[in-house]
């Protein structure tokens, strides 16, 4: 299963820290956003894409990747890191799995875990989260990942 991950990550390198994980059990190729554009989709099975979440939703860039995409019926999954976790995968997972599904990829899963997050007033008492992801942030990545090879 051929597979592309495409990730924004600005804050502290949580998200891209995630997907060098599953990079690595999936065996995929793994690109920045900013580089994606020279990536032929055409040849992958499955796309991941994720950023860290940034005011409920992920990376305004990575939102208006997708927007600029052809329409393209592939499989694709969507992963985060943030400083709420999973408390907010439903919220903040949203925009972008509409805009996927609106462009005809058909979505095959969901990640997300905590991030290090020291945004704001944060700063003053070193962030939340400070040493996520964590080894079992990873562990359960690759699980992830394994779960994304067994799909059709
Ligand atoms: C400008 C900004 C806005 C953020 N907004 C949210 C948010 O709405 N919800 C949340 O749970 N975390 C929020 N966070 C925390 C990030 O999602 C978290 O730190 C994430 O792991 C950052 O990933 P990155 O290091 O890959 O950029 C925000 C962080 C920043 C810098």
């Amino acid at each position: 299963m051929k597979t592309l991950i495409i990730y924004k990550s600005i804050h502290h390198g949580n998200t891209k820290k995630i997907a060098e994980v599953m990079a690595g059990e999936l065996g995929a190729d793994l690109t920045e956003l900013e580089q994606a554009k020279n990536y032929n989709f055409a040849v992958y099975d499955l796309i991941g894409l994720g950023s860290g979440i940034y005011m409920w939703r992920h990376h305004k860039t990575l939102l208006k990747f997708i927007d600029e995409l052809p329409n393209m019926s592939k499989n694709a999954f969507v992963f985060s890191t943030s400083g709420a976790g999973m408390n907010d995968i439903l919220k903040n997972h949203k925009k972008l799995k509409e805009k996927l599904t609106a462009k005809g990829f058909n979505l095959v899963g969901d990640f997300t875990c905590l991030g290090w997050d020291s945004v704001g007033p944060l700063k003053l008492v070193g962030g939340l989260n400070k040493d996520r992801p964590n080894e079992e942030d990873f562990q359960s990545a690759r699980n992830f990942a394994n779960s994304l090879k067994t799909n059709p």
